[in-house]
């Protein structure tokens, strides 16, 4: 496994201004076309509010960006556990992006398997092979270690072929859309953005190559960074630090 680069922020304001800046240095960004995919949570709330904001928003080339979503929950754009609802209020209904560079899962929907199918077409449309060549791919990683909706013990985990998939997930009795490992490995960079001393023992197992996590298959990528603030870096040793 290629070793993934990590770089830790001082506190959670830091990483999400460490996180803009990597969005917007991300190489791709300045060559046409950007297709990067976002997810939900809380942690990456504040870099959608910084990139949207006075001091970000004109370094953006917006024209260029399509924005996906990693993964979505089963519910309509307007309820408030919605991924698209988040990032519309916070980045995308802020931005001049085009309505047709936005491409949203259709989580309301009744048959979320043609839901799913429908988007990994509208994702295969928008690049021009057939592999979904995701410029970026802004992860998270929950206190279970699962990314985007790829949880343990799910279905979801043995998919080879699709790239987007409706995920049922027993522990929370619900299904959720999402990119699959075949999706996120075709993409040109994985980035993990993870806060918090809570989250610092599951960033350890991650990056130690724990095979029970699905975050891990993931942070396998070859072109995969961590983004942390100290809290979620603190169980590293020092040579993920660089100290
Ligand atoms: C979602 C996700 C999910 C998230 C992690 C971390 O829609 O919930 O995309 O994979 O990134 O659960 O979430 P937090 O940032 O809230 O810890």
């Amino acid at each position: 496994m290629t070793k993934p680069t990590v770089v830790v922020a001082p506190d959670e304001a830091a990483l999400a201004r460490l996180a803009a800046d990597y969005v917007l240095h991300v190489p791709g960004q300045r060559e046409g076309t950007f297709r990067v995919a976002l997810s939900g949570g809380r942690t990456p709330r504040s870099l959608y509010e910084l990139l949207a904001s006075d001091g970000y928003r004109s370094a953006v080339r917006w024209t260029d960006w399509h924005v996906f979503f990693a993964d979505e929950r089963a519910v309509p754009a307007d309820h408030p556990d919605s991924n698209f609802g988040m990032l519309d209020e916070l980045l995308l209904s802020r931005a001049p992006l085009p309505p047709d560079r936005v491409h949203r899962m259709r989580g309301e929907a009744e048959d979320l398997a043609s839901a799913a199918e429908d988007y990994e077409r509208e994702l295969a449309g928008s690049c021009s092979a057939r592999t979904p060549s995701l410029d970026l791919v802004l992860l998270g990683i929950g206190d279970d270690g699962h990314t985007a909706s790829l949880f343990s013990g799910t279905e979801g985990l043995r998919e080879e072929e699709r790239w987007v998939i409706a995920n049922y997930v027993p522990k929370l009795g619900a299904h959720r859309l999402t990119l699959t490992y075949p999706a996120l490995a075709a993409s040109r960079r994985v980035a993990f953005l993870v806060a918090g001393e809570g989250k610092a023992e599951v960033v350890r197992r991650v990056l130690a190559g724990d095979g029970e996590l699905p975050a891990t298959k993931a942070a396998a990528h070859p072109r995969a960074t961590f983004l942390l603030d100290r809290g979620a870096a603190s169980a590293l040793g020092a040579e993920w630090r660089g100290v």
